[in-house]
């Protein structure tokens, strides 16, 4: 039986309680497709660090390194400094694990849940790629002459050939795995001249995948396509703040950040999963929160681990349970947190159970 080390990090706000929905089905995933999971739970976050003053320890961060894959809830909270939990869990595991792809679907499974006129399940299917390791998220910035009236503020935008081409080269391989075999570059070359490499390496890249239909747009123009044709993306790969930004766009027009899920890959490495969202500090403990999205993450990352089966069967069941109106993955306080693993362990076990 196959048996994968995995990494829980439930982290601040509404991070534990979805976390806590996600793992259910996680479990009730490993009973039904046979494979175990073995998970080791750290303490990281916003109160851990306030109790300890420690946040992300080498020695667990050594271990970490040794998993298959790692879940995170969510990270931040107003109480310490800005950035400072942000850069010292969820960065740090991005850029010394070098997960250099963010990958996160925009999938609409209900047309109900889409606040775009006369737009379904038809029209939003994508996957934006979002580079994970350079651009502004270096760190590399600076103040001088800080607090006086002659302050400058600086922040580099890194990009490396080797680091745009791995990224697209991923999705040239992406879009090659689905039907409409599109991939369109986002960037803003024609303003942030830098990314003139972007446009350049996609050229180049492109060459190599003949069969790929490629496009491109800028980032503002992006984003009023996404609203206006979402039906015009398949596979988009862009900068790491457009990525961002624009991903955030997308958990709106399939439903809300209650739902959308990503996963911070590097082939072949631990890799780690999370719900797009943040930690809701206003909304956390109070069993309100849409657990969805860490469930879309669990399914994400039994793909990821190879568990195709039950993968495909968790994103099924929720749509399932999204389109006949049983579960109302995006409204706040539809249905307690609590409630929502369940109700999918449920159904996923009863349609298991018609399967076999
Ligand atoms: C995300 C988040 C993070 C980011 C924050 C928490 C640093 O917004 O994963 O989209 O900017 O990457
Ligand atoms: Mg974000």
């Amino acid at each position: 039986m196959a048996e994968y080390q995995i990494a829980v990090i439930a982290g601040d706000g509404i991070g534990p309680e979805v976390t806590r929905e996600a793992m259910k089905v996680l479990d009730a995933a490993a009973d039904i497709w046979s494979f175990r999971t073995r998970r080791s739970v750290y303490p990281f976050g916003t109160e851990h660090y306030l109790a300890t003053k420690e946040i992300f320890p080498d020695t667990a961060f050594e271990e970490v390194k040794h998993k298959q894959a790692i879940f995170l809830g969510a990270i931040g909270d107003p109480r310490v400094p800005v950035g400072l939990i942000e850069y010292g869990i969820i960065a740090k595991m991005r850029f010394e694990l070098d997960l250099y792809v963010n990958l996160r679907p925009i999938k609409l499974f209900d047309e109900a849940l889409c606040p775009l006129k006369d737009k379904g399940p038809q029209d939003v299917d994508m996957i934006i790629v979002r580079e994970n390791t350079e651009d502004a998220y270096v760190g590399a910035h600076g103040f001088t002459h800080k607090g006086q009236s002659t302050e400058v503020a600086t922040q580099t935008m890194v990009y490396t050939r080797a680091g745009v081409e791995r990224v697209m080269r991923y999705s040239f391989e992406l879009a090659r795995t689905r039907p409409r075999k599109q991939l369109t570059l986002i960037d803003k070359a024609n303003a942030v001249r830098a990314q003139d490499l972007w446009t350049r390496t996609f050229a180049d890249v492109s060459k190599e995948y003949p069969d790929i239909k490629t496009d491109h747009a800028y980032i503002d123009a992006a984003c009023m396509w996404m609203v206006k044709n979402p039906e015009w993306f398949d596979v988009a790969v862009t900068t790491n703040l457009f990525g961002d930004i624009i991903t955030d766009l997308g958990a709106m027009i399939q439903g809300g950040m209650g739902i959308a899920a990503s996963g911070n890959l590097h082939p072949g490495q631990v890799s780690l999963f999370e719900p797009i969202h943040g930690s809701a500090p206003k909304h956390a403990g109070k069993n309100v929160s849409s657990p969805v999205a860490a469930i879309m993450a669990v399914s994400m990352m039994l793909d990821y681990l190879g568990e195709k089966a039950a993968s495909v069967a968790i994103e099924t069941t929720v749509a399932e349970l999204l389109r006949s109106k049983r579960l109302k993955g995006v409204q706040t306080g539809v249905h307690p947190t609590n409630e929502v693993g369940d109700m999918v362990v449920r159904e996923l076990g009863a349609r298991a159970a018609v399967r076999v």
